[in-house]
């Protein structure tokens, strides 16, 4: 839970959708290899619409999935019955979303997005890789100077 809350305030600032997001889902992120989608680069910010997607499920089901976990940890609470068996139920559901999406985000920061990896171990990554996939992040830190260079 504290995890949770600590990935909530860090990233909510750079979560919020915008215009080109709808682009990207329209064009399902450039994943699909096929036409008419074959070729496709949609605009991303720091998150792109997928990542954005993900930002807000694990911020709902997070949230659910803490809550019904407390009132199903603390018999002491002495619940209504129903309202036990609700909080089993959402926080069963709660998992499985969360399960799946984990699983798939894993794999493709990995190994569908090639370069992701190294990014994230060594905490940097190239500006062609930068500009490929998060293009529009990638020109607004060029333009206000906060873009910072590996000693
Ligand atoms: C990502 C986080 C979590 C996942 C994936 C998860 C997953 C699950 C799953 C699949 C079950 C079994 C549900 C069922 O039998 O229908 C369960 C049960 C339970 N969880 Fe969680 N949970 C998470 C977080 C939490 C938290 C934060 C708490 C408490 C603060 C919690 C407390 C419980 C309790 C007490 C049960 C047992 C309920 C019972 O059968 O009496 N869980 N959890």
């Amino acid at each position: 839970m504290v995890s949770w809350l600590l990935c909530i305030i860090k990233w909510m600032p750079l979560q919020t959708f915008k215009m080109y997001d709808l682009k990207w889902f329209l064009v399902v992120g450039g994943y699909i290899n096929f036409d008419p989608f074959k070729g496709k680069h949609p605009d991303s910010g720091f998150a792109n619409a997928g990542e954005k997607m993900w930002f807000w499920i694990l911020a709902i089901f997070g949230l659910s999935i803490s809550a019904t976990g407390v009132m199903l940890v603390f018999p002491t609470l002495d619940l209504p019955r129903e309202l036990s068996l609700l909080a089993l139920l959402v926080h069963g559901v709660s998992a499985a979303i969360l399960i799946a999406f984990t699983i798939v985000h894993i794999w493709m920061a990995t190994v569908l997005s090639e370069g992701g990896m190294e990014c994230m171990v060594s905490g940097y990554c190239d500006e062609n890789w930068a500009s490929q996939h998060h293009n529009v992040w990638y020109d607004e830190i060029k333009a206000d100077g906060t873009l910072k260079y590996k000693e």
